[in-house]
């Protein structure tokens, strides 16, 4: 089947819809018209055979004069009129007029009913195929029957008016037609205007909108509707470039880094211990860099929606554990003390792997943003079917300005970057990540040089 375009079948449905509509009124017209045509014929019968009826019953000689007479009138319609007295068992007794070779026989049950005082009516063809309208009604207190046809050949009335319903029904139906079309095409002007807007919006341009109509109708709601999806396409363009640009940056510089140290390296001849300061330095480099990537990884595939967590129950507890004993590990160069506060047993739906990478990246935080001589405390509780972990710490804390952008990419505060602290600033949009894909929270309370509390709620099972 061949699509249609919506003004097409919007100009199709309203072409039937009205045409349907004008055809019916066309029928019940042309019905009514000719009810109404008969009805008069009718009625002049039945007067006519009523003024016989009642001639009949005043004098049975002076009826066949008078019958003979009425007979042969002839009105403007009529091609002639038949009059017909039947007997009680539908004999033909006497019969007249111009069409007097007619009369219409009659079954037992008609004449019951005829004789019980009905009037019945009936058009007929008579056999040299004129058609008659014909009535046969009761002679009052009498056992007779009038019959009284007429022709009705001419009475062409209603053919014309069908003729003329039928000529001015197409009229209308074509016309009906092309008015749909124009109907349709100013219906759809705006869609037409919002499609060439559209058209207009690029990649490169996607701050641009469509004009919103002052009418609050669909068109109009749709426009919004699209404006709404712009904007979110605009905000995740532009997170996808500003992610591109930081990536490449953090990127750029360790390898600058290492650049340089290979190059004063061959630059001249040097002993074992000097290539191999060389060397470390720039496995060092090459550490932080492939953590950059690893974290640009997660990230990139959690955001394509490809990073596969595999939840199970599991237990927090041994996990804490031994978090603590990591922490431990790495706080000990800069003699932080840890300490561990109400640690339970707290089961979650949980991917193992990845809540170890939020609470790594907590403890790492916390490790690198305190100062020596420190404390940091672990906990774990379960508060109001939440397993509660928290990682506090009295460190630097974070500025108010700060607290709202540190779980953004690539954000780190001046403080952390003045102070030369490794990292790029995705750690805390790892965690994040992964808080929420566990259907959990990641907050923070910190003041700036009274240190910094994270707080992990996770769902309990
Ligand atoms: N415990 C903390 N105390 C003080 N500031 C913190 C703490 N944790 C995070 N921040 C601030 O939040 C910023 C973002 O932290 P995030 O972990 O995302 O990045 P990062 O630690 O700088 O780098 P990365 O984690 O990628 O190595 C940090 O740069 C720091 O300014
Ligand atoms: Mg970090």
């Amino acid at each position: 089947m061949i699509p249609l375009t919506i003004r097409t079948r919007l100009t199709f449905w309203y072409t039937s819809i009205f045409g349907g509509a004008l055809i019916l009124f066309g029928l019940l017209t042309y019905f009514a018209f000719s009810y109404a045509n008969n009805k008069g014929v009718d009625i002049e019968l039945e007067e006519e055979a009523e003024g016989i009826a009642y001639c009949a019953r005043i004098s049975k000689d002076s009826l066949k004069d008078y019958v003979a007479c009425v007979s042969k009138e002839k009105d403007s319609r009529s091609l002639g009129k038949y009059i017909a007295i039947l007997d009680q068992d539908g004999n033909l007794q006497f019969r007249s007029g111009s069409l007097a070779d007619n009369h219409l026989p009659l079954t037992s049950n008609q004449l019951k009913k005829i004789l019980s005082g009905r009037i019945y009516y009936k058009t007929v063809k008579s056999s040299k195929g004129r058609v008659l309208r014909v009535i046969t009604m009761p002679v009052e207190g009498d056992h007779q029957l009038i019959q009284m046809g007429i022709a009705i050949n001419n009475n062409r009335s209603p053919k014309i008016f069908l003729f003329a319903l039928v000529c001015l029904g197409c009229v209308t139906i074509i016309g009906g037609w092309f008015g749909g079309l124009i109907m349709a095409k100013k219906a759809l002007r705006p869609v037409d205007n919002m499609i060439k807007e559209l058209q207009k919006i690029e990649t490169e341009h996607l701050g641009k909108r469509l004009t919103i109509a002052p009418a609050r109708d669909e068109i109009s709601k749709l426009s919004e509707v699209i404006n709404e999806m712009l904007s979110r396409l605009e905000n995740s363009f532009n997170q996808v470039r500003q992610f591109t640009t930081d990536a490449s940056h953090e990127l750029r510089t360790p390898i600058a880094i290492m650049k340089a140290g290979i190059e004063v390296a061959l630059s001249r001849e040097r002993n074992i211990c000097g290539y191999q300061q060389i060397l470390a330095d720039a496995l060092e480099d090459l550490g932080r860099l492939s953590k950059i990537i690893e974290n640009l990884f997660v990230l990139a595939k959690a955001d394509a929606g490809r990073y596969e967590v595999h939840k199970e129950q599991m237990n927090l507890y041994p996990v804490i554990m031994d978090i603590a004993e990591q922490l431990k590990l790495i706080a000990e160069p800069k003699n932080i003390f840890v300490s561990q506060e109400k640690t339970e047993d707290a089961f979650i739906e949980g991917d193992e792997q990845l809540i170890r990478m939020l609470l790594l990246n907590l403890v790492d935080n916390a490790v690198k943003y305190t100062p020596p001589n420190g404390t940091i405390t672990l906990s774990l509780s379960k508060v109001n079917g939440c397993a509660k972990i928290v990682v506090k710490d009295n460190g630097a804390g974070i500025s108010p300005e700060d607290i709202p952008h540190i779980f953004d990419r690539f954000y780190r505060s001046n403080n952390a970057r003045t102070a030369n602290h490794d990292g790029v600033g995705l750690g805390l949009s790892i965690c994040q990540w992964v808080a929420k894909s566990h259907h959990g929270t990641l907050t923070v309370e910190s003041e700036l040089q009274n240190g910094s509390s994270f707080t992990v709620s996770l769902p309990t099972c």
